[in-house]
């Protein structure tokens, strides 16, 4: 019989299966669907200070045409906040009510004051930990890669000061100093770090001559950049990694884990395959398991890491020198 439970963030969980963030995790029907497939934890849909603010645009522009004054605008923006807040907390306490497994807060928020009173609500509804969404994006000009950077430290102290359930955080892969910016992140306190997250992209539709959203799910070959990353950092860092990007199948989870994730996050194969599929994974990883005479997740947890490895220069390497003389 093997064990598939691990820990991650402090908690137990009986797979390494986490549902990520995503439009599977916004209302409790879809929740209760994940639990009953088998995943061991869900991360739910992000609330965006961003989505509140547009509302709040939206709003006032209506509201300056009918004459409102700057006292109502601070009205409708505090209701605005306040709706949206109560909404996303009343979707943690429900799913805290009704499920079984962990359930896991996340936020994404512009102003430093926000990301508090957010992170509180959230600690308040019963959530069992909170992951943080940060990404700053470097498309402003203004902003140089130390004054972006310091956002993330001065976001994590403040949170981490507000909040006593475990805190992780989940960043995307675009930093000149990823490396060295993972093993700092890594020793603020945050509990784990999930890599890496995977953005919207605009697309063009050339007969329309407009934009439009394209490449919304991944593809299982995008598991390369997470898997070097986590081999990487897994045995460098102070918290738990978790994988996220281009997990489609039971192999993916076993390579995760061999690079040394303590968990992973799924979405696209599940938008892709409808949540049953978890099943489908477990039974994959249990069955490799057992061929390979592992008992639990622990015993072939970075196993593969770049620490682990004998051949460590591989995992850097980034130029295909031999590839076509059918070695790498
Ligand atoms: C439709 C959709 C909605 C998503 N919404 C969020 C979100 O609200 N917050 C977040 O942190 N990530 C969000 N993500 C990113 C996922 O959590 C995940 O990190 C990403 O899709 C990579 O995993 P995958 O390859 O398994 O899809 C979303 C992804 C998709 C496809």
């Amino acid at each position: 019989m093997v064990n598939l439970s691990t820990t991650y963030l402090g908690l137990n969980l009986k797979n390494p299966i986490i549902v990520a963030s995503s439009g599977l995790t916004e209302n409790l029907k879809s929740l209760q669907e994940i639990e009953k497939n088998g995943a061991a934890a869900v991360v739910l849909k992000s609330i965006f200070e961003e989505e509140i603010t547009n509302e709040y645009e939206a709003i006032t522009a209506e509201a300056e045409q009918l004459g409102y004054h700057d006292e109502h605008m601070d009205y409708f923006d505090y209701q605005i906040r306040e709706k949206n807040l109560l909404k996303y907390v009343e979707l943690i306490s429900n799913a805290k009510k009704e499920l079984s497994i962990p359930v896991i807060a996340s936020i994404n928020c512009h102003s430093s004051h926000e990301w508090e009173y957010f992170a509180a609500n959230c600690e308040k509804a019963g959530a069992d930990a909170i992951e943080l969404n940060i990404f700053i994006s470097p498309s402003d000009i203004s902003l140089n890669c130390e004054l972006i950077q310091k956002r993330y430290f001065t976001i994590i102290e403040k949170i981490l000061n507000k909040v006593t359930i475990p805190v992780s955080l989940k960043i995307s892969p675009y930093f000149s100093d990823l490396g060295s910016m993972i093993f700092r992140l890594s020793k603020t306190g945050i509990k784990g770090m999930t890599l890496f997250n995977r953005f919207f992209s605009p697309d063009f539709d050339i007969y329309k001559m407009e934009v439009s959203s394209s490449f919304v799910f991944s593809h299982a070959d995008e598991i390369a950049q997470s898997l070097r990353w986590v081999s990487l950092m897994s045995s460098r860092v102070d918290c738990d990694l978790a994988a996220s990007t281009g997990i489609h199948s039971g192999e993916a989870i076993i390579k995760q884990i061999l690079g040394g994730a303590s968990a992973v996050q799924i979405a696209s194969v599940l938008y892709q395959n409808g949540t049953e599929y978890i099943s489908t994974m477990l039974s994959t990883l249990e069955k490799w398991m057992k061929e390979k005479s592992f008992d639990s997740i622990d015993s072939f947890k970075g196993k593969l890491s770049q620490t682990e490895s004998s051949n460590a220069a591989v995992y850097e390497r980034v130029q295909f020198m031999k590839y076509f003389s059918g070695k790498f």
